[in-house]
Order: structure tokens, then C-alpha cells, then sequence
């Protein structure tokens, strides 16, 4: 501030002594000047609106897309309102004309979402006023995410002790069912056929509810993964065999691929859980399909040094918008899923460090291909085992 004083005090001292180019040269040396300013002003990331008395000076470009203000005239308040579109904001900078200096944050309810602003009016000189403008919505958004996140965290703690103890009584009543069952069978009790249909119930559905709570314990719960070193291919081999009778009773056709890929750190049990449900869910995905071909691939990736498991189907593919949500806890498509499958198995990927990618398109079929990266495998050893 004080050199620009003295810049132009010692201009003014000798405006009579300078001949035409000595003008020249300064109108020139004030254009490149305020060619700069200008370039900060719109570089900023502050909407910046200065107003002279009642009249708005300049507004930078940030300022015109918050107030979304289509035109490059300004003029007082008034005459600027038919081209601003939000409107809430420009009443309130209408109304904190008139005050005190002030900062403060505005929630503006237009349309559906609500916008937070952050606006501070600040005097530079008698009448010459500054506002500053900053849109916080996403900002906020993100701080109410968090929020959720960790009372999700919080519930999940809560919700993991009830299952925990719900499982004992569990455990009790399925003993007990097999235990009559049992005795009806070595005709020690003679029971009602129907009285036999409600003891079935009861066990299937005992067995199924103890399948949520595990699945639950399983999605909620961090584990200390127990590495081995082990031939990915072997691991997979091993892991379809559990399948292949399903495969068949359901008509679905088997290709498996492999390469020659180097031994890598998992969690066996892990991460068989993790595979095992992509499979399921490609089996489920096939249940209406003309063409039943599940394909389960293995290759080493150079770019991410991680060995790759894909498991494709030719099944009924998922929608764009669909795929955002598949990972989400407890969303399901299915009459009896419980929606665990995928976050179980995004869980088990990435306490390996891995990653998950899917291709999919509707009518065609869906591809999951999960990567575990091989240096961090010798990482994860140094954890405890
Ligand atoms: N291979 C696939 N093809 C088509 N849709 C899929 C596929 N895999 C997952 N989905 C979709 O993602 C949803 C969520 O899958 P997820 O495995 O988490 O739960 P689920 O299979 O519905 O239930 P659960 O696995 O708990 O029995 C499914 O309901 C289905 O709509
Ligand atoms: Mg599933």
C-alpha cells in the first residue's frame, strides 16, 4: 500500500514535466498493473463483490456463478435483481448492506438441498464495502457424512455385542431341536407329522438367522488376518471344488484360466469367504439366463505387482446406479439376501490392501476381479499373527 502511495505521489509531483511518452508509458506501466490485479481477483477462490455506496463496482468470477449473475453489467442493487438467480443469497447481501460489518454462515432452503454460505461484509474504506462470499455446501456434506459414518460405527459396536449375545440362546435352541429331532427318529417320542413340520421350521430358521448374525459378526468386526504364503491357483482350484456340485445342479458351465502367477501372503479362510460370495452372487445373477457360463480367471498384474482373481457370469448384469450402492451394507435385490455379501467381501479385500474392480452390463453379465498386491503381502507379515 504505502510503495503504491509513493508511486503515484512522485507520477502527480511530475504529471507537468512529462512529454508524450513519458505518459505513454505510464498509462501503459497501470494497464499491466491492473491487468494483474485482475487476473488475482479472478484467480481467487472467494466470490468478491465490491460496492460503492449503493452501486455494486465488480464482482469476480467466483462470485458471479454463487449468486448466478448472468450478465457483465452492475449497477445498484435494484437494478441488478432480475439477473440473479439465487435469490436467497442476494437478499441477504441486500439486507447486510445497511449493517455493521459482520461474518457469518446462511443456510439458504432452495429447491431440495439446503446451501451453506459462509458471508463477510467487510468496510475498506468510507463507502467503499467488500463482501466475500463462500459456498460450504459440499464442505458441510462431507463433515455430515463423517458424522453418520462414525455413529454407523457407533451402532455397529453396539449392534456386534447384541448378536454376540444373541448367538448363545441360539446355539441353545438349535441343540435342542436336533436333540428332539434325534429322538424322534430313534422312536423314543412319538410326535404329530405336523408337530414334526413346526420342529423343521424352527431348525431351518434357526440355521438361517444364525447365518445373519455371522454374516453380521463378519462385516462388522476387524480381524487380525492370519497370513500363509500360499499358490493362489491352488487356493482357487480348492475353492471351486466346494462349488462345483452346485454349479452342476444349476447347469452352469465352469472355465477356469490360469497363469503362472507368483505365491502371495493371504488370509486363506478370509479370504475364501471373500470369493466364495462373488460366486454366489454370479450364480444368482445366471438363475434366469439362456447362457450359464461362470468363468474364474487368474493372471499376475505387473502394473499393481498384485495377483488378479476374476470371476465373471453371464448373468443379468447390474444398472449404472445400481453399482453404487451393491457395496452398501444390508442393500439387496434379493427375496432372502441380507445384503452382507459384497461389504463382507470389499472387508476382506481391503484388510488385504487389495482392491476390487467390476465391469458390468446389463443383459450381458457381470466381471468382479479382485487384486492382492504382493509387496504389502510381506508388509502385513510384520503385523502379529
Ligand atoms: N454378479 C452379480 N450380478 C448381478 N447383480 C449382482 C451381482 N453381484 C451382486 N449383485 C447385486 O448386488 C446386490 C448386493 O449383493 P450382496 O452380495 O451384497 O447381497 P445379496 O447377494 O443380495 O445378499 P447376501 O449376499 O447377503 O445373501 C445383490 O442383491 C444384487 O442386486
Ligand atoms: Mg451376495
Amino acid at each position: 500500500m504505502l510503495e503504491k502511495d509513493r508511486f503515484f505521489e512522485k507520477v502527480i509531483d511530475r504529471i507537468d514535466h512529462l512529454d508524450r511518452n513519458g505518459l505513454k508509458n505510464l498509462i501503459e506501466n497501470l494497464q499491466q498493473k491492473q491487468r494483474v490485479l485482475q487476473l488475482v481477483f479472478e484467480a481467487l477462490d472467494e466470490g468478491i463483490i465490491i460496492t460503492a455506496e449503493d452501486r455494486v463496482v465488480t464482482m469476480n468470477n467466483v462470485a458471479r456463478i454463487i449468486l448466478g449473475y448472468k450478465s457483465r453489467q452492475y449497477g445498484n442493487f435494484q437494478e441488478m435483481d432480475k439477473y440473479i438467480a439465487n435469490w436467497g443469497l442476494w437478499n441477504i447481501l441486500k439486507f447486510l448492506h445497511g449493517e455493521e460489518d459482520i461474518r457469518k454462515e446462511f443456510t439458504i432452503h432452495q429447491q431440495q438441498e439446503p446451501k451453506y454460505y459462509l458471508v463477510e461484509k467487510r468496510t475498506i474504506e468510507d463507502n467503499l464495502v467488500l463482501y466475500k462470499l463462500v459456498d460450504q455446501t459440499e464442505k458441510k456434506k462431507l463433515q455430515f457424512q463423517l458424522k453418520n459414518i462414525e455413529s454407523v460405527a457407533a451402532l455397529n459396536t453396539l449392534a456386534s455385542g447384541i448378536a454376540h449375545e444373541i448367538k448363545n440362546p441360539l446355539t441353545a435352541i438349535d441343540l435342542h431341536t436336533q436333540l428332539i429331532q434325534r429322538a424322534v427318529q430313534k422312536n423314543l417320542v412319538c410326535l404329530d407329522e405336523s408337530i414334526l413340520q413346526y420342529i423343521k421350521t424352527i431348525s431351518h430358521e434357526t440355521k438361517r438367522l444364525n447365518q445373519i448374525l455371522n454374516d453380521f459378526l463378519l462385516a462388522a468386526r476387524p480381524r487380525q488376518l492370519k497370513l500363509s504364503f500360499e499358490d493362489i491357483n491352488s487356493f482357487v482350484q480348492e475353492l471351486l471344488l466346494l462349488v462345483k456340485p452346485e454349479l452342476e445342479e444349476k447347469n452352469i458351465a465352469l472355465r477356469e484360466e490360469y497363469q503362472n502367477i507368483p505365491k502371495n501372503f493371504i488370509d486363506k479362510d478370509y479370504l475364501k469367504q471373500a470369493i466364495l460370495n462373488l460366486i454366489k452372487n454370479a450364480m444368482d445373477a445366471m438363475e434366469k439366463s439362456s447362457l450359464k457360463i461362470l468363468t474364474v480367471r487368474t493372471w499376475y498384474d505387473n502394473g499393481r505387482d498384485s495377483t488378479a482373481i476374476e470371476i465373471a457370469d453371464t448373468g443379468c448384469g447390474i444398472s449404472p446406479d445400481q453399482i453404487q450402492k451393491i457395496f452398501e451394507p444390508y442393500y439387496t435385490t434379493k427375496e432372502y439376501g441380507t445384503g452382507l455379501g459384497l461389504t463382507i467381501t470389499y472387508k476382506i479385500i481391503k484388510e488385504h490392501q487389495g482392491e476390487i474392480q467390476i465391469q458390468s452390463k446389463p443383459g450381458e453379465g457381470t466381471s468382479f476381479t479382485v487384486y492382492i498386491p504382493i509387496h504389502k503381502g510381506h508388509k502385513l507379515l510384520d503385523r502379529p499373527l
